[in-house]
């Protein structure tokens, strides 16, 4: 079985491979944040997540590489820089 090449790139300063091809909000499930892939809490403070995939509910909103974008929307590329907040 021949497994997909890896993509590093970070993640709130820590570096994850992941297989290339693979979303930000992939990427952000795989690094396992509190278990839920967590991209930003709300404005009471509760963790947000990735919730329809397609670019609808804006529920994953990251900054990458100092842009604000959408994770679901977004294929990792080597050394992006992917925070959360
Ligand atoms: S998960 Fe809904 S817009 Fe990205």
């Amino acid at each position: 079985m021949k497994t997909a090449p890896a993509v590093l790139l970070t993640i709130n300063g820590k570096s994850i491979a992941v297989p290339a091809g693979c979303s930000v909000a992939a990427a952000l499930r795989l690094a396992d944040f509190a278990g839920l892939g967590v991209s930003r809490r709300s404005v009471t403070g509760e963790p947000r997540a990735p919730f329809c995939g397609m670019g609808i509910c804006q529920e994953c909103r990251v900054s990458i590489d100092g842009a604000r974008r959408l994770a679901c929307q977004t294929r990792c590329a080597a050394g992006m820089q992917v925070e959360t907040s």
